[in-house]
């Protein structure tokens, strides 16, 4: 019989490297062997947290071509410079590989993320299968397959990926509709557009779309092309660590303290950065609360450094605030009440999981059609609104709380909502049953 052996290549982002570490773990459950690759830059500065993932999956690193102090936030620059650096010393590595162990090893499949295309051209070249992993909804993935029809109808201008005006479009069947001015690569800029652009039109070399979602929870889209692959939500079953950033547990024993269905969790996942102002009125709105909150705030780096400020005034008596904390296990506590989210997809499926109401504020991509699908289609939970300045005031986020914390039906409709999601993972359930048709696939 063939173990499958998978090279994994995320984009070297958190957001892509933990669902690809999650998803490894599951193969490597079925048998199957894993090498991930990370870049040297990430390999240094998560030096310690690799150690503690044990060693069923082997760790290998390349360089990413930029200088150490070069921004890695500026997504076209690190987009390209892979593109530019990793071929050539990725066939090295597979060939290193597969001369190590006598050929009985072999790379069989390349598992990459969004933003890597390239590396499925490759591996086609090379007669290596591939199959992709995208770490966000399948209706994000159909709004970039859409680009072309958006440009035909001169919905968006072709150079730029904005909208020629705003307007309400509906991307799908079944999906919300959605302002076009919050189209995912509206506020990514022109650069990330084109990369886009170059990006999707290579993934057509995968031959399976994985994606971290159902077909209850978004049947538009998965519907639409039949190489999608819903696996949502086998990665949350998986109680192994799989995290590249060091947790604070301490909040677990905290929670434990706390009385049921009573604490408001609040995270932004691991890329948007709260504005100072926001970031004050936020904590404001945490005091205002007749309630526990337990609330993720990343330490600051060098270009947000004056964010994380906190406002005269502010007592925090009744949260515990962590820099990063074990988020699934969190969102399964049962003191947890709901979760105040950027709407991040991986975020959404973890507190679909969980039961838990949300209470919605994105900030940029696909986060603001994430919050139409929560408050709009599957109704399980309530936006924040902006005040004239901008910024979600105290009041609201108060107003908010009450409002979803008192409503049963928004309850109701979020524990039908976990049942359903759930069913997929067990044995019998579709993303099981998909599992089951990738890894046959994967060893054909
Ligand atoms: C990115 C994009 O920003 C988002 O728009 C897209 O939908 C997915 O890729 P990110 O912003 O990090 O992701 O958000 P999200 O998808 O929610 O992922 C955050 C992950 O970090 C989750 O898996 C969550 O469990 C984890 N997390 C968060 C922790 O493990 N600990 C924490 O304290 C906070």
């Amino acid at each position: 019989m063939i173990h499958p052996h998978f090279l994994v290549i995320p984009y070297p982002i958190l957001g892509h490297m933990n669902p690809l570490l999650q998803f490894s773990q599951v193969l490597v459950n079925h048998g199957c062997k894993i090498t991930f690759l990370i870049t040297e830059f990430n390999q240094t500065r998560m030096k310690n947290e690799i150690e503690h993932l044990g060693t069923q999956i082997k760790f290998v690193a390349l360089p990413d071509g930029l200088d150490p102090e070069d921004d890695r936030t500026d997504q076209p620059k690190v987009i390209l410079s892979l593109r530019n650096t990793l071929p050539p010393k990725l066939h090295n590595l597979i060939q290193d590989i597969n001369a190590s162990d006598g050929h009985h090893s072999n790379i069989t499949c390349l598992l990459i993320s969004k933003n890597m295309g390239w590396a499925l051209e490759f591996g086609h070249k090379l007669g290596i299968k591939g199959a992709l992993m995208w770490p966000a909804s399948a209706t994000s993935f159909a709004s970039f397959h859409s680009i072309p029809t958006l440009i035909h109808h001169r919905i968006i201008d072709p150079q730029t990926g904005l909208p020629t005006r705003k307007q309400e479009i509906q991307l799908l069947p079944n999906s919300p509709m959605m302002d076009t001015e919050n189209l995912p690569w509206c506020s990514l800029g022109k650069n990330f557009f084109l990369h886009m652009l170059e990006d999707t039109e290579s993934l057509k070399f995968g031959e399976w779309w994985l994606c971290n979602t159902t077909c209850e929870l978004e049947p538009g889209a998965l519907g639409k092309w039949p190489r999608f692959l819903p696996i949502g939500p086998l990665m949350m079953s998986d109680t192994t660590k799989s995290s590249f950033w060091r947790e604070d547990t301490t909040c677990l024993d905290w929670l434990d303290q706390q009385p049921p269905q009573s604490v408001v969790y609040v995270s932004f996942g691991s890329l948007a950065i709260v504005e100072a102002n926001q970031f004050k009125e936020l904590a404001l709105g945490l005091d205002l609360l007749n309630k526990p909150f337990l609330w993720v705030v990343r330490p600051s780096n060098d270009s947000n450094k004056d964010n994380n400020a906190y406002p005269d005034g502010f007592i925090g008596s009744k949260g515990k605030i962590i820099g990063w904390g074990p988020q699934k296990k969190i969102l399964n506590h049962p003191a947890i009440a709901c979760f105040i989210t950027h709407c991040g997809w991986n975020s959404i499926i973890e507190g679909l999981c969980a039961g838990i109401p949300f209470l919605c504020c994105p900030f940029f991509s696909d986060q603001f059609i994430n919050k139409s699908y929560i408050c709009d289609v599957w109704k399980v939970g309530v936006g924040l609104d902006k005040d004239e300045n901008g910024l979600i005031s105290k009041g609201e986020i108060r107003k908010k709380v009450e409002q979803v914390l008192g409503n049963e039906d928004i309850k109701a409709r979020s524990l039908k909502l976990m049942e359903l999601t759930l069913n997929n993972s067990a044995q019998a359930g579709q993303s099981s049953k998909n599992l089951q048709k990738f890894i046959n696939w994967a060893k054909d």
